[in-house]
């Protein structure tokens, strides 16, 4: 039986106040949960070190949600893995579609940054997705496929099976137009086959594959108990309380029914 993954995406939402205000809430969420599910809170760098020490209380994890691809220097604005690590996070979101469209990070930075990662010990999300053109064009398994290979088929087998997966469609994020569960089961089916073509059928077994894109609380459920769906990555729900909680028990129910 394999856990289940729930990672929260905060974006760039909340003040320093709020967020505290929030982090307690979620603790004091879970506090009454013998989880299962692995939760994992990735909130604005700021917020990286008081999330580490509410968490210590509690039982989630912290992530980042970019990370340098450079070790250290004169980059001024920019953030190591090991300043990441240092303020108390395990997880970091690398290759968000947000920053590919945005910030223009390539494959090639992508892959970079997830080296960097796993040197500091830290799980990279890897998020692969189609935009809608490309989904309306039939070409969305041609474009996850390659931003897979690109950013993560040059870890060796011990590096990738340190490396978390979300499948995140760029027109299912924060439009509420949620992938259905066939969509998700099938392209994370697809992700899982090309993964197993390279590393082998247990690495495959064993990867994680989240799906992120408008999981909400009513919707959880039924793309968690997809085959192929090991949990979600979510962005709006993640910051309302109670829904996130719903969404981590949609994650339990799934375990405790395997
Ligand atoms: P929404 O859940 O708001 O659609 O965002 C998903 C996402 O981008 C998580 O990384």
């Amino acid at each position: 039986m394999k856990n289940k993954i729930v990672a929260g995406n905060w974006k760039m939402n909340k003040t320093f106040p709020e967020a505290e205000e929030l982090l307690v809430a979620i603790a004091e969420g879970l506090d009454d949960m013998p989880l299962e599910t692995d939760v994992v809170i990735c909130p604005p760098f700021p917020y990286l070190e008081m999330a580490a020490d509410v968490s210590e209380e509690s039982n989630f994890s912290v992530g980042a949600q970019n990370v340098s691809d450079e070790k250290a220097g004169a980059f001024t604005g920019e953030i190591s893995a090991a300043m990441i690590k240092s303020a108390g996070a395990d997880f970091c979101i690398v290759g968000h579609s947000e920053r590919r469209a945005y910030f223009k990070e390539t494959d090639e930075v992508l892959a970079k940054k997830v080296k960097r990662l796993l040197e500091e010990d830290i799980i990279p999300i890897f998020c692969i997705g189609e935009q809608l053109a490309e989904r309306e064009a039939n070409q969305h398994f041609q474009v996850v496929e390659k931003q897979l290979t690109a950013g993560l088929f040059h870890l060796d087998a011990k590096e990738f099976e340190r490396v978390v997966i979300a499948y995140e469609p760029v027109w299912a994020i924060g439009t509420g137009r949620t992938a259905s569960p066939q969509q998700a089961q099938e392209m994370h089916a697809f992700i899982r086959g090309l993964i197993e073509a390279k590393y082998g059928t247990e690495k495959a077994y064993n990867a994680y594959i989240l799906y992120g894109g408008s999981c909400n609380s009513k919707n959880a459920l039924e793309l968690f108990s997809c085959q192929d769906v090991d949990g979600g990555l979510i962005g709006g729900a993640s910051l309302k309380v109670e829904d996130f909680i719903e969404i981590i028990n949609a994650a339990e129910t799934c375990i405790k029914n395997d």
